[in-house]
């Protein structure tokens, strides 16, 4: 499999870990190279990490389950950011959300 077959392959992808997006994982993939072209221009080694990044999603295809190989993650022993999608329903159960060394 070539790495653009790969690309190609995000397209039978939606991501169920990100909610609030419902395109296949391959426009994600695109639109993060091409923002990071706008904002970075000369820095083509950073657009080809932002077009390759979820690339490992494929793995679905060949029955890994979406929790092993989407979502987000987070940096522990600290504060949950106020940004991250769905942060009170998804750390709820958490101890470190209670824990006052990480407020
Ligand atoms: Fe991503």
């Amino acid at each position: 499999m070539t790495v653009m077959e790969a690309l190609q392959a995000l397209d039978q992808i939606v991501d169920e870990s990100d909610p609030d997006v419902d395109f296949p994982n391959s426009f994600h993939a695109y639109q993060t190279a091409e923002e990071i072209r706008k904002v970075y221009p000369g820095l083509d080694w950073l657009q080809l990490v932002g077009l390759l990044h979820d690339i490992g999603k494929i793995l679905i295809l060949w029955g890994e389950p979406q929790w092993c190989v989407v979502g987000d993650t987070y940096p522990v022993g600290c504060k949950f950011q106020d940004s991250i999608v769905y942060r009170d329903s998804t750390f709820s159960d958490n101890p470190d959300l209670k824990d006052p060394r990480y407020r």
